[in-house]
């Protein structure tokens, strides 16, 4: 969860550093902090509690020169925020200095072993046992490399971590160990950067390697030598990657949530861009070389996912059972994982993550992988840790998602697996003739205008949102392939608003909830001109009964509903398959909205992380 960089080159490395973790601020945001060589030899650190702004502001005026360094942005798991918890952490002697993200398990056991041998400590977490580890493991003369690996093969859990010594004073060492986050070089000219994930580095270099599961760097300015924990040389390239850096920017807009919201329209055209072919109709996924024959053989899909992402696989399951015609079924990924599952080669994982890095999804795909189940994964990410994993990869394409709270990447991994149930029909034969192709596929070409008229609703949005800010319980009410969209516009009111708000499927709601009804707990209701918009009416009958207030989102041109409701948001027609596209934005802006309204952080709402690597 928490941001990692570090930086060995020609330059000064305290700005480059501060602009690393300003990119990677969204991973945790409860304190920052740097550890640079100063150019006299002395190891200079500084950490501060809260943002960013606060380390860089104490910073001002007062550091020194140096071309090494390593900074930290921190996403609290043991050991409250403070300065003195917040990373880097050093051994006894002030020479040894360390990043982590992930959870050293058996801390406590390996503490108590170091105070035996007269270390000290002084913060309340974990992370600091690695430096004393390492300085130990350095006494014996080894290369920082070494005792590194030698550090790691003592500690439980799962780790990314960047070290630097004294004693070596022109080598950053980088490991990953199990999920805990990515680690990633970056190859510069004269200069070398690592980092937690893309984005630290993408201003400087497109050329990287990611490490893997057991894997160290060590880095100096001009080279790179890769190895196992367990010190075996392994031999590992670089890779270009297309991420465009300007994309990150925020530009006019206030927020980076609410550019993302209206970022909509090019993501979905991102997302299907050169993978919907209209004339004649069919599906092309580029990163999916996995054989018909094996695609045949699949009798069972399990879409598994977290937070938001779970509400995009849960829309995904319809469009696996309705176009491709696969029985499948959703689970949570935390809690797939220790659910003994039974999986088999006849079995597809389709794991769905912005990310790709979420501790639990990828737990998910080892058990999936071990049982020799086929997987697939949609992801934003470009070579991250899923997406390694992943006999097929299907990328969202969506650019860089900067706000916490995901909008964008949710919408185009619904457009994602739409595209993944079209090409699963496709390809195991279940499609009868052109016509049935084009009637899957035609609809994706007008999504994205679509997409822009209901973004163009902002106003209206605002305006409800402002008249709804007051309350503090809301519940979203949903059938279908819209119950997912009730569920994640509570989820985005929970996440920025911090007001309580459930989903429920609407018919579940005669079975408890009815009994929280009341003029203080708004309803939002997906009652949209389809299948089931009986019984969706129905239910806002049983709420009006009982003096409910109801917001519905609702077909363009329905008079109907809107004689009965004083607040109504009308959704042009799409098929009825991709409403759930549409239903989402106006749910995002008035979370958004509400939010502001209130005067929270909305692109890093409190306690949240954009990649979740703790379980
Ligand atoms: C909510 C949100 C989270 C993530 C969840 C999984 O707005 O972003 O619920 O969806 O933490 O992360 P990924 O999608 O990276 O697997």
């Amino acid at each position: 969860m928490c941001g990692i960089i570090g930086y060995v080159g020609n330059r000064p490395a305290v700005p480059l550093l501060l602009e690393g973790l300003q990119r990677l601020q969204y991973r945790g945001y409860d304190s920052a902090g740097l550890a640079v060589l100063a150019e006299n030899g002395d190891l200079c650190v500084e950490k501060s509690v809260g943002k960013l702004a606060a380390l860089a502001s104490g910073l001002r005026g007062r550091w020194p020169t140096s071309r090494l360094g390593i900074g930290h942005t921190r996403w609290a798991t043991h050991g409250r925020p403070s300065d003195i918890n917040a990373h880097p952490h050093r051994d006894c002697q002030g020479r040894v200095v360390v990043i982590h993200n992930g959870i050293v398990e058996n801390y406590l056991a390996l503490k108590e072993r170091l105070v035996d041998q007269g270390h000290t400590f002084v913060s309340e977490t974990d992370t600091e046992v690695i430096p004393h580890l390492i300085e130990h493991y350095l006494q014996d003369g080894t290369s920082l490399e070494l005792a590194v690996g030698r550090a790691i093969g003592q500690m439980e859990g799962a780790h990314a971590m960047v070290v630097f010594s004294v004693g070596e004073p022109d080598k950053l060492v980088a490991a990953r160990v199990g999920n805990a986050g990515g680690v990633v070089v970056g190859y510069g000219q004269g200069e070398m950067f690592v980092a937690s994930d893309l984005p630290a580095l993408l201003p400087h270099t497109r050329q990287v390697a990611f490490l893997t599961d057991g894997e160290i760097a060590a880095v100096t300015s001009q080279s790179v030598s890769y190895l196992s924990v367990d010190g075996a040389v392994l031999a590992k390239e670089a890779q270009t990657v297309s991420y465009d850096p300007l994309s990150a920017a925020r530009g006019n807009y206030k927020h980076f949530m609410l550019k993302e919201i209206a970022e909509q329209p090019e993501a979905i055209l991102d997302s299907i861009r050169g993978r919907a072919r209209f004339e004649p109709p069919a599906v092309v996924l580029e990163d999916m070389a996995i054989p018909k024959r094996r695609l045949s053989q699949i009798r069972r899909v399990v879409l598994v996912g977290m937070g938001t992402s779970l509400h995009a696989a849960m829309v995904g399951r319809h469009y696996i059972e309705q176009i491709a015609r696969i029985p499948a079924v959703v689970d949570n990924a935390s809690e797939f994982r220790y659910r003994k599952p039974l999986l088999d080669a006849d079995t597809l994982v389709v794991s769905v993550g912005q990310s790709g890095e979420t501790v639990d999804s990828l737990a998910a795909m080892d058990e999936a992988r071990r049982q020799g189940a086929l997987q697939i994964t949609i992801c934003n990410v470009v070579g991250s840790q899923a997406t390694r994993i992943a006999d097929g990869v299907v990328y969202t394409r969506c650019g860089l998602e900067v706000g916490v709270a995901s909008t964008k990447t949710f919408t185009a991994a619904i457009a994602a697996l739409y595209l993944l149930a079209c090409y699963l029909a496709q390809e195991r034969g279940v499609i009868e003739d052109e016509e049935h192709l084009r009637s899957l596929i035609d609809p994706l070409a007008r999504m994205p205008s679509l997409v822009g008229q209901v973004t163009q609703g902002d106003e209206e949005y605002e305006r409800l949102a402002h008249r709804f800010s007051r309350y503090n319980n809301f519940l979203y009410l949903a059938r279908g392939v819209q119950f997912p969209i009730a569920m994640e516009g509570a989820l985005k009111l929970k996440e920025v608003s911090y007001i309580h708000a459930e989903g429920y499927p609407a018919g579940e709601m005669k079975h408890g909830p009815i009994a929280l009804i009341d003029e203080e707990m708004p309803v939002v209701a997906i009652a949209l001109r389809d299948e089931l918009y009986d019984k969706m009416t129905s239910n806002i009958e049983q709420v009006k009964a009982r003096e409910g207030t109801v917001i519905a989102i609702a077909s363009e041109g329905d008079k109907e509903l809107a004689k009965k409701l004083d607040h109504i948001i009308h959704l042009p027609q799409a098929s009825p398959l991709l409403m759930p596209i549409l239903a989402a934005i106006p749910l995002q802006f008035f979370a958004y909205h509400i939010a502001v309204r209130r005067g929270f952080d909305v692109d890093q709402p409190r306690n949240l992380a954009k990649t979740v690597t703790v379980e």
